[in-house]
């Protein structure tokens, strides 16, 4: 129905697997400034999508990237875009979701950065 056009969008609830931690991340907002926001220790770098340090498997649920100028897959190697490896700077959750990523560790520099 028309309803459905209106409906406002919720916050979706982020899960970190290996610390069971969680957190709220707001419609649109991107997934590694939720975290952050949250005061959780995501390894980054350059927070613009160059370097690919805040790389993070979605193991349950779904997102986006943005409309960008700038492409931040070329970070990802297919086997890991096929395994739900993303590009946390960048992406934006659309359900609730369960993450893995390492916590607390300097994420590894494989782009220009
Ligand atoms: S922090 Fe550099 S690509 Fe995300």
């Amino acid at each position: 129905m028309v309803f459905g056009l209106f409906k406002k969008k919720e916050p979706v609830k982020v899960t970190i697997k290996s610390t069971g931690d969680t957190f709220m991340c707001e419609p649109g907002e991107i997934l590694m400034k939720a975290a952050l926001k949250h005061k959780i220790d995501w390894p980054l770098s350059c927070k613009v999508g160059s370097c690919g340090s805040c790389r993070a498997t979605i193991l349950e649920g779904e997102g986006k990237y943005p409309p960008s100028p700038a492409d931040p897959v070329f970070l990802l190697y297919k086997e890991e875009m096929d395994k739900g490896m993303v590009i946390a700077c960048q992406w934006t959750p659309t359900t609730d979701i369960v993450v893995d990523v390492e916590v607390g560790k300097e994420g590894d520099r494989r782009g220009m950065i």
